[in-house]
């Protein structure tokens, strides 16, 4: 499949299964702005909470934290966004159009889309300019400078700036980190490549405070721990690229960063950023805000300020590289014989949106729809299930293919009068199984099924 392909497959398919639509749809769209519809909101949400229970449920040296989308202009100063966090940008005097000036070989030009921007014979470029990336806002009635503040760009720094309070309250010692999993926003110049780069996007960063000495050590530990976890939510390693980012690529103040690249149909580009950040920004409030961000140490009676590694991951990002793996076509035989090609999502179970679909085969027997809304009600406190009656048993099973549901129970004749033959001949109160990926179906007694598809899912 060519590559562009895919992606237009992926985007049509995420607006017809309700997985993601464009913002404000109706009224034009808002560029690089995005709405997760019922299923994908679910598939973002399983998504953040393995990432959060993997980050803070299961370990005992990170605390979780929900900081403020809005903080004190003077973070953003005192962090150097006011400051720095921009982008060269030109502006074309012909279209008007506004260009990223280190990415004028990928965008195409306005009047004439076959050439790159600056490249056809009507362009005429401005010098590049620095255009910050943050979105500015104003805090209260008053439209002044005094009242400006921004929408955050990045999580990271309430964390940073409550590192005191959750020290002091969570009792911990280093190394202990604080995650957070949030909104971020920045009025990035290109936003492209569907949810890929957005201007309303969510990160899961966390921020791991060590002794000075030890931060290469974590370092090379998160880049281990973060390449596990992607292969948790189904992303080989194979497909990710780890780019030791080289010194003069890096923000002056860090001493190493990795990113971790996946393999996108439109090019290998960043998933995650794991960046030794040194004790910079813990000394940039302690010197803005004048009050201490210093760690005593108990055993040396010393002070000092941590040095920081930070693993931080896009939730979008994570998502998009988790409907590129999953997507697959092949080529099916139905069941009255024709070929016909099924699209499938294949996701980790743990991350399926919808966990099993319950179907009776016949919507008109109530008997059959009885049993099904009895298996409903058995499966439904412990999982996502969808109960669909509508159609052919095949378009139904398409369906739940389609949105990467891994199992499906039918509740069928032999459920009600007994299985005609095999190891469980005679016996009532079975349903068929069917597994998405290899499509095998098999019998299973209706008292083992929450069981079986518990372990099955994790
Ligand atoms: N606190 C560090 C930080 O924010 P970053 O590399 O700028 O570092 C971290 O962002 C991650 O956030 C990226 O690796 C990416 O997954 C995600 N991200 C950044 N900008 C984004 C955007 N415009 N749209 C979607 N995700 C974005």
């Amino acid at each position: 499949m060519a590559e562009n392909t895919v992606m237009e497959k992926i985007v049509a398919l995420c607006k017809r299964r309700g997985l993601i639509f464009q913002s404000s749809e109706a009224y034009g769209g808002l560029n690089g702005a995005w709405d997760y519809g019922p299923v994908g909101c679910q598939l973002k949400k399983n998504i953040k909470d393995h990432w959060w229970k993997t980050m803070t449920l299961l370990r005992d040296d990170i605390v979780g934290m929900d900081g403020s989308i809005l903080m004190n202009r003077n973070v953003w100063k005192a962090s150097g966004h006011e400051a720095t966090f921009s982008d060269p940008m030109v502006d074309c005097r012909t279209c008007k159009g506004r260009f990223r000036a280190d990415q004028l070989d990928s965008t195409p030009c306005a009047q004439k889309p076959s050439k790159c921007a600056g490249q056809a014979e009507v362009c005429s470029l401005t010098e590049p300019r620095s255009f910050n990336l943050m979105f500015k806002t104003y805090v209260g009635p008053v439209e002044d400078e005094s009242n400006v503040t921004y929408l955050r760009p990045e999580t990271a720094q309430s964390m940073f700036v409550q590192f005191k309070n959750v020290l002091d309250t969570a009792r911990k010692k280093l190394p202990f980190g604080i995650a957070q999993i949030g909104k971020a926003f920045r009025n990035e110049i290109n936003p492209k490549n569907f949810i890929f780069r957005s201007r309303e996007f969510e990160q899961m960063e966390v921020e791991f405070f060590v002794r000075p000495e030890e931060g290469p050590a974590w370092l090379e530990r998160w880049l281990e721990e973060r390449l596990k976890w992607y292969e948790s939510i189904g992303i080989p390693r194979s497909k990710i690229h780890v780019l030791n980012v080289p010194a003069e690529d890096r923000a002056f103040y860090s001493k190493g960063t990795y990113d971790l690249e996946y393999e996108f149909p439109f090019g290998i580009q960043e998933l995650e950023g794991i960046a030794y950040r040194t004790d910079y920004d813990l000394t940039q409030h302690q010197k803005a805000s004048g009050k201490p961000f210093e760690y005593f140490d108990e055993d040396s009676k010393t002070k000092f300020i941590p040095h920081v590694v930070e693993p931080s991951a896009g939730v979008d990002r994570t998502l998009l590289a988790v409907l590129c793996q999953a997507y697959d076509e092949e080529t099916v035989t139905d069941e009255k014989g024709n070929q016909e090609v099924r699209t499938v999502l294949r996701f980790a179970p743990c991350i399926a949106p919808v966990k099993t679909g319950i179907y009776p085969l016949l919507k008109n027997k109530p008997e059959l729809v009885a049993k099904a809304r009895e298996v409903e009600a058995l499966l439904r406190p412990h999982m996502a299930v969808s109960y669909d009656d509508a159609g052919a048993i095949g378009r139904r099973y398409r369906r739940q293919d389609e949105i990467g549901t891994p199992f499906g129970v039918t509740i069928d004749f032999e459920t009600l009068e007994g299985v005609r033959e095999g190891e469980l001949a005679g016996q009532k109160d079975t349903v068929t199984l069917r597994h998405r990926d290899s499509m095998k179906q098999e019998r299973v007694p209706i008292v083992e099924l929450t069981a079986r598809l518990l372990q099955a899912i994790g």
